[in-house]
């Protein structure tokens, strides 16, 4: 058993708890090409190289954010890029105090013999990677799977998620990078939050059982999950309250306190109810980091802000700010809107 007698272990429980640390989240910047041209199509730009790096040039050299982020996931363009004036990007976030992290799976493709589902590919080559990862200063790695309550969730299916996260987390700490462990449950759907938390609940109960099994060091690992509310297209919608109940009640029944970070992806949330629900689930005692690892919540207002145009880095950064900001009072349970 290789796991807790890693080279790496001290350095892995270092990592994580600098991630989760106090009024700090996770910038998550690790939009693919694809996504990241979808983006820059909805502000009239195209999917350049030159673009891409311009914008992530704006993100990263932001005044001040490592106040409140401690720690930016990157696409592995960006940990190979320079900003627009030659400095890497992984220096510039490491003299923000900001750590550098890599979003290491390859993606989803349909998972043959489900309900139309998918599964997140990325396993072969992983170990060589996340050496390669590390050695260009990356620290912390995510993998991203996706879970459908409409199309199912078939037992396949989540089985194969969680499976295949756990694998990846094992592989992630051999190779000294703090894994954000992310089955992401897509908000689509009429459901109600009742049916969320129950397919919550079994998938967490999975990711975990097959994480033990795999021998990942539960101190130094991140996660990264849904909050548990309604469907999207749900008539009923639930308060910030209601979001912080149900969600810190599938935490205390499913996640080990050793997990030092529990960082909530946006999912399609706006920027100010992913804030306010944050801010609820922190207003009651709770075992772990409860923060945010937030990518369309955090840059959406700064995207359409900039527009592409260079006079207007400086608005677009303030913006960014302003959101990074209200997410670390709410991590601390002190957003007031
Ligand atoms: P959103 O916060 O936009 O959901 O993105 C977070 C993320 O990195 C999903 O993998």
């Amino acid at each position: 058993v290789r796991a807790s007698t890693s080279a790496y272990s001290d350095e892995l429980v270092k990592t994580a708890k600098t991630i989760a640390s106090p009024g700090r989240g996770i910038l998550a910047m690790d939009e693919s090409n694809a996504t990241c041209g979808k983006r820059l199509a909805s502000i009239g730009l195209e999917n350049t190289e030159a673009n891409r790096q311009a914008y992530r040039t704006l993100l990263v050299t932001a005044p001040g954010l490592g106040n409140y982020i401690s720690g930016a996931i990157l696409f592995e363009e960006t940990l190979y890029q320079s900003t627009t004036d030659g400095q890497k990007m992984v220096d510039v976030l490491t003299s923000q105090n900001i750590v550098p992290g890599i979003k290491v799976d390859k993606g989803l493709v349909p998972l043959v013999g489900s309900n139309d589902e998918s599964w997140c590919q990325g396993l072969d080559g992983l170990a060589s990677r996340s050496a390669a990862y590390y050695q260009q200063g990356a620290r912390f790695a995510k993998w991203r799977t996706v879970v459908s309550i409409p199309n199912g969730p078939s037992a396949l299916a989540v089985k194969e998620a969680a499976w295949g996260l756990a694998r990846y987390a094992a592989i992630s700490q051999d190779n000294g990078l703090v894994p954000i462990v992310e089955p992401e449950i897509l908000l689509d759907g009429e459901h109600g939050i009742d049916r969320t938390f129950e397919v919550a609940q079994k998938v967490w109960a999975e990711v975990f059982f097959y994480m033990a099994e795999n021998n990942v060091m539960f101190e130094g690992i991140l996660l990264k999950p849904s909050m548990v509310t309604p469907g999207a297209e749900c008539k009923d919608k639930a308060t910030p309250e209601q979001v912080a109940d149900y969600t810190l009640k599938l935490l205390k029944r499913r996640i080990p306190p050793a997990v030092p970070g529990i960082m909530f992806l946006s999912g399609g949330q706006s920027e100010v109810e992913a804030t306010l629900n944050l801010n609820a689930m922190n207003q009651q005692p709770n075992p772990w980091h409860v923060s945010f690892s937030y990518a369309r919540a955090l840059q959406n207002t700064c995207l359409k802000t900039w527009g592409g145009l260079p006079e207007n880095v400086k608005a677009a950064q303030d913006a960014l700010l302003v959101r990074a900001k209200a997410n670390s009072l709410a991590q601390l349970g002190k957003y007031t809107g």
